[in-house]
């Protein structure tokens, strides 16, 4: 895992990343004014939850989520991915938001949806990136994108704090299926089924 130095270097600068391209994000995260030091505190903990999961062949499919902040504007807790644990395809209506390695490594796919294609229930996503984040390193999405994105943890354990500015209400955010899509690469196009439910 990251040091305390390591990971206040990265968390500072992913969220200067994020604020220059969303100057709107800048102004929450200085009012919630959160302290390196209390977010990881609250990172150790996770890790210790997620290490007593190791091994544990009754962990299921659900990945391991502690909230450590929750306000109007901005959510901020931990995802805990077991070995080859993923998060299937969804979307964050008009949040953006940072994912930072934390332990361990994951795979990122991030989607954009085609509004000319299908109706309600069926749209046509296109891959926009696809890529391996390892410890240290973060993820941005922005709600200009739309904010679809899936997760794919490695053969460890992984990590991830979630930096969630404008969250969305539960009920608004989708699942597509399939839930991941065999390959990846950037450009493919992938026909899916709109599920709602959270
Ligand atoms: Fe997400």
């Amino acid at each position: 895992m990251l040091s305390h130095l390591q990971f206040t270097t990265q968390c500072q600068r992913a969220i200067e990343d994020l604020s220059s391209i969303q100057p709107s994000v800048a102004s929450v995260l200085d009012k919630a004014d959160l302290s390196h030091a209390r977010l990881y505190e609250e990172l150790v903990s996770s890790q210790r939850q997620l290490d007593a999961r190791a091994g544990n062949d009754a962990v299921g499919p659900e990945w391991l989520w502690r909230e450590f902040e929750s306000a109007d504007e901005l959510i901020v807790g931990s995802i805990g991915l077991s070995s080859r644990q993923g998060i299937p395809i969804h979307d964050h209506p008009g949040s953006s938001g940072i994912l930072l390695v934390f332990s361990g490594s994951v795979e990122v796919t991030q989607y954009q949806a085609d509004p000319g294609s299908g109706g309600q229930r069926m749209t046509e996503l296109e891959v926009l990136r696809h890529q391996r984040y390892e410890i240290g390193d973060y993820v941005r999405f922005t709600e200009s994108e739309g904010n679809i994105h899936s997760l794919q943890g490695s053969h460890r354990d992984c990590l991830l704090l979630d930096i969630l500015v404008f969250p969305y209400r539960l009920n608004e955010r989708r699942w597509y299926l399939p839930a991941n899509t065999p390959e990846r690469r950037a450009g493919q196009r992938v026909k899916t089924l709109l599920m709602k439910k959270p």
